[in-house]
């Protein structure tokens, strides 16, 4: 069977996806997706993605063991334990503990795809593990694929993007038919590669990072294939789905 792989560009087009009965990856690299995969992967149990702060503040007194992480205009908001940068999220912060995460754009763009039977979360840093995990269950559940880029405010971005096109660089050849959209994701992901971050750093959303002091947000973010574990939302949360097949990093 031939996989289809398709790609909504807006973070509202991914009822498409969920229509065409898509596994999705929703995408959203500066920067809560990072966010989220290095702290499972740093040993967070769970990230449960909320659109708003009152959801946040109102799971938060059901749940006062929870960390509140997320931001707003960049920053943390008030009351927070953690902000949006992936680098706050190390295994002594997070370790063993339930995050509840709300972002601009991110945590909107998971909440938009849930009524999707298979979500994951992928970035730069686990591209590979991203479209192994994504072939796996395509091709054992006869479906299609489709990235959902979060963007930013609603608008498109250009790291997501590109990292669509890192992802779709690691589908297996003669398996996969790529939309136009996709095609050209991995076009432009082929001539980022050499200098991935000097590339996403011409992104608006990386520029306005920078200016907020965010460049090792950024930096980071930019990591190709460094990790092999696949953050993956059902059921209102997101949780690690390790690797179980050879990866190959
Ligand atoms: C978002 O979800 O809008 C982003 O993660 C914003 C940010 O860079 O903090």
């Amino acid at each position: 069977m031939i996989i289809q792989v398709d790609l909504e560009f807006r973070a509202r087009d991914s009822r498409n996806a969920v229509g065409r009965g898509d596994l999705i990856i929703v995408i959203d690299v500066l920067r809560s997706g990072t966010s989220i995969l290095n702290a499972l992967t740093n040993g967070a149990q769970a990230a449960v993605p909320v659109m708003t702060l009152e959801e946040a503040y109102k799971l938060h007194g059901k749940h006062p063991e929870y960390l509140l992480a997320g931001e707003r205009g960049g920053h943390k908001p008030v009351g927070f334990d953690l902000g949006n940068s992936p680098l706050e999220f190390t295994r002594e912060r997070v370790g063993g503990k339930t995050l509840i995460i709300t972002t601009t754009s991110g945590t909107a763009a998971l909440v938009k795809s849930k009524a999707a039977k298979w979500i994951l979360v992928g970035g730069f840093l686990n591209a590979l593990t991203t479209a192994r995990k994504a072939e796996e269950i395509a091709a054992r559940e006869t479906i299609g694929v489709s990235f959902v880029l979060s963007g930013e405010k609603g608008k498109f971005s250009l790291e997501d993007f590109l990292c669509a096109g890192a992802i779709a660089n690691g589908f297996a050849t003669g398996k996969f038919h790529f939309s136009d959209k996709v095609q050209a994701a991995l076009l432009a992901f082929k001539q980022a590669e050499h200098d991935l971050t000097g590339s996403v750093m011409k992104a608006k959303h990386a520029e306005h990072l920078v200016q907020l002091g965010f460049k090792g947000d950024v930096d980071f973010s930019c990591n190709l294939n460094v990790f092999r574990t696949v953050p993956m939302y059902a059921d209102g949360k997101i949780t690690l789905h390790q690797q179980t097949a050879p990866s190959g990093l």
